[in-house]
């Protein structure tokens, strides 16, 4: 039996004032697994395990198998008959670029499986393409930090080199879709605003690069997005602030949230735990996880193909 697996790492976008341009990948994993079966024809489910289990639709719905289909009609090769599962690792819904995640692991599987010889730029430009934003795919994708943007229609690569840095993630359990927390941001902002993250990107990429958590503090300061969007969630100001309290060097909302990140050179766990209990006084559990920055980026574990 023909099978591939990709494993493919969160993100965390926006990092503050670099909204929908700044992305960067977290050891946190999604691995997705197809398999080509005998008999039967066409694409035969779905099953899923760890994250999303029960939620994420097993049927042509789903989004691993939307992006794969349109991998195998854009090369016009496909599987006689195939299956998927999916081992989740990533929280669904969570600011942590899960969707982006599945799109990729259905992308890349399909064209391994195939041998679709779709390369790395065209695969990130179909992931941008379904999710609307590239912040997440281009760091899962590529690793580490990526600075992310359209120029002439083609997206343009940057990516950085940052040391190790260790940030913790808390997951209030409170729905919000992408699409509510986009839709809660202004057509247009104010000349001062955009003046106020153009600034702090420039300093956030040299603060990151340095690992200088002292210039983050002033760096992942944003205008753009943030104040629109931290009200939709209780308790998210008050644990923002008690991020900061417990020693955080900058906190910010990851991706479009409603999970916060926080970024340390130490004491994450009482971080986490003060900014957990902001949560809980707002009557709302959380989750959380203290990880590393994913340097790889995506990648085939087993089966045919190279990187992509
Ligand atoms: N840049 C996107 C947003 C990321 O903030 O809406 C979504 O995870």
């Amino acid at each position: 039996m023909k099978a591939v697996t990709i494993r493919v790492p969160a993100s965390t976008g926006n990092l503050g004032p670099g909204f929908d341009c700044l992305g960067l990948a977290l050891t946190l994993y999604n691995e997705v697994t197809f398999e080509v079966i005998d008999g039967g024809s066409g694409f035969a489910g779905v099953t899923v395990d760890g994250e999303g289990q029960g939620c994420i639709p097993t049927d042509e719905t789903n989004m691993v198998v939307q992006a794969a289909e349109r991998l195998f009609d854009l090369v016009g090769k496909r599987p006689a008959a195939w299956r998927v599962r999916q081992q989740n690792g990533i929280p669904v819904g969570s600011g942590l670029g899960s969707s982006g995640a599945a799109v990729l692991g259905g992308l890349m599987a399909a064209n391994a499986l195939v041998n679709g010889c779709v390369e790395v730029g065209e695969i990130l430009t179909i992931a941008a393409e379904i999710e609307g934003y590239p912040d997440n795919a281009a760091p899962s994708l590529y690793g580490g930090l990526v600075l992310v943007i359209k120029n002439n229609g083609r997206w343009f690569i940057e990516p950085i080199a940052v040391p190790p840095l260790r940030v913790v993630v808390v997951l209030p359990d409170f729905d919000l879709p992408t699409v509510v927390a986009r839709a809660a941001l202004p057509k247009e902002v104010p000349l001062t605003d955009a003046i106020f993250n153009t600034g702090r990107v420039g300093l956030l990429l040299r603060a990151l690069e340095a690992g200088d958590y002292g210039r983050l503090a002033v760096a992942m300061q944003d205008r753009l997005h943030q104040p629109y969007r931290l009200p939709l969630v209780p308790g998210l100001v008050a644990a923002f602030e008690a991020g900061r309290a417990a020693g955080a060097a900058a906190v910010a909302l990851s991706g479009a949230g409603p999970s916060l990140i926080a970024f340390a050179p130490n004491g994450h766990e009482a971080i986490g735990e003060a900014m957990a209990a902001a949560f809980a006084s707002a009557g709302l559990a959380s989750r959380r996880w203290l990880l590393g920055v994913e340097t790889a980026g995506a990648k085939v574990l087993s089966g045919s193909g190279a990187r992509v």
